[in-house]
């Protein structure tokens, strides 16, 4: 009997990208896509933009790109997200799905250009402050109308490194304020701590890279044991005089930061004694 040839399974060709915004974020999946071998082409607005892509070498998107496009990717503020479209919808092949990567915008957004294409959102959970910061080992959370739409943004997630999130449409804004609340409203904090330093007479920039390390090993205590088991200070250690001497000594806005800070801390410090917490609550309040 005849043997029955062996054949590697086919691989399914990465769908085509045109991204339009070459920004911090349109910059990274772009940068990272190229990498992972992907055809992707941007549509920067400003000659700066212009520029900077073609010294990345990535690759300027032409009227047939668009064309082809599987994703088109809005990587532009939110409020650019409508007039974006509307700049390259015409241009765009009849079957283009139109993406956005905003973490606050329903998918309803779309609904308000009456567009009849697929429509989604790309929403990477990650600080991405400079197009070649790398988008590997973050998650990213997914929306979309449409099941071949929702395919290949689970693809691209995963070309890119990233762990795929689906998120209520109806929770996107309480999961957005999430979202801000862990990234840029813990830069914020971290100023606060910051001002505490310098109200103690050391230098801004001493602070910074004194504070950088610590806030570092509070975050790798979480990853590796949870929030409660990685949560240290005067709060957990059920240390009321601290607590109080910290209040006195910081200014009025840094004070109510602490005393919020630390009311969320208690919470999370279920093994305190009874008479400990009620100082601490009142402390607090
Ligand atoms: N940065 C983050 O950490 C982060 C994380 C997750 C999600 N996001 C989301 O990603 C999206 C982009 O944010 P970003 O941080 O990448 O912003 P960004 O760095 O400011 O880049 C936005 C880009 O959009 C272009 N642009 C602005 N208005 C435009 C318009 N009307 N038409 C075409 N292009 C336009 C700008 O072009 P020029 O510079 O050439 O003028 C700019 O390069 C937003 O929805 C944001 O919420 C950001």
């Amino acid at each position: 009997m005849k043997k029955k040839k062996k054949t590697a399974p086919r691989r399914q060709a990465t769908p085509r990208v045109v991204i339009v915004g070459f920004g911090r974020v349109g910059g990274a999946i772009a940068l990272g896509l190229r990498e992972a071998g992907w055809d992707v082409a941007v549509l920067p607005r400003s000659a700066d933009s212009v520029r900077k892509a073609a010294s990345l070498r990535v690759f300027l998107a032409d009227h047939d790109d668009l064309r082809a496009a599987q994703l088109c990717i809005l990587a532009v503020p939110d409020s650019a997200v409508v007039p974006a479209m509307e700049l390259v919808e015409e241009d765009l092949g009849p079957s283009t799905a139109l993406v956005h990567c905003s973490g606050a915008l329903p998918l309803a957004t779309f609904a308000t250009a009456r567009t009849r294409r697929p429509v989604g959102s790309f929403h990477p959970l990650a600080a991405i402050s400079d197009p070649k910061d790398s988008l590997s080992g973050h998650t990213v959370a997914l929306a979309s109308t449409d099941r071949t739409l929702h395919a290949n943004l689970e693809r691209m997630a995963a070309a890119l490194g990233m762990s795929p999130l689906e998120v209520p449409e109806t929770g996107r804004t309480a999961y957005h304020a999430g979202a801000v609340l862990s990234a840029g409203l813990l830069v914020a904090l971290l100023d606060g701590a910051v001002s505490a330093l310098e109200e103690a007479g050391l230098h801004r920039d001493v602070a910074i890279k004194a504070l950088l390390p610590l806030s570092a090993s509070a975050l790798r205590g979480v990853s590796s044991r949870g929030l409660e088991k990685g949560l240290t200070g005067p709060v957990v250690r059920g240390d009321v005089g601290v607590v109080q001497a910290h209040l006195e000594s910081l200014p009025p806005e840094l004070g109510s930061l602490y005393r919020l800070l630390s009311r969320r801390a208690l919470r999370l410090t279920p093994a305190l004694p009874p008479e400990t917490r009620l100082a601490l609550e009142r402390l607090l309040a």
